[in-house]
């Protein structure tokens, strides 16, 4: 395993191609259908908010092994206007485009571990890891 797949996030066909490559990869691994699912809308939900606030970007999408256990990882990466309250953005509502402000908080409770890099004026990183059972 190991293989790393990078999808550039340039308009919205490539968020659905994104969604379709985590569905393939995540059940490559052997998620349920149910966690297919949270996976893909976590991805779907990082590929818009690339497309929504940065333009461009892009997801990479890795098969991580640990103990015998096998996980999705997904990176999304942009150089955008970055995050100025990184707190903020994750509380359920938040938005600065009249959105539900539901996108960063979902995907923080979709999958297994979530984390945020990001500088105003320079990018945004996102890293989210979901393990299979
Ligand atoms: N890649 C990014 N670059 C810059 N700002 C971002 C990025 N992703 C999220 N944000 C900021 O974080 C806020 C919260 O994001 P979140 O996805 O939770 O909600 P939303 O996109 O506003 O609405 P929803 O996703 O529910 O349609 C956004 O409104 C935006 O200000
Ligand atoms: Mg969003």
């Amino acid at each position: 395993m190991g293989e790393t797949i990078r999808i550039v996030i340039n308009n919205e066909i490539d968020i659905v191609v994104a969604r379709q490559k985590g569905r393939e990869l995540s059940k490559a691994v052997h998620f349920g259908i149910v966690d297919q699912s949270r996976i893909t809308t976590a991805i779907s939900e990082l590929a818009r908010n690339i497309y929504l606030y940065a333009s461009h970007g892009e997801i990479r999408l890795s098969i991580k092994e640990e103990n015998r256990k096998k996980g999705l990882e997904i990176i999304a990466e942009d150089k955008g206007p970055g995050i100025d309250d990184i707190r903020k953005a994750l509380e359920d509502g938040y938005t600065t485009s009249n959105g539900l402000g539901a996108g960063l908080p979902g995907v923080k409770r979709l999958m297994d571990t979530f984390s945020i890099e990001s500088v105003p004026g320079e990018g945004t990183k996102i890293t989210a890891l979901k393990w299979t059972k």
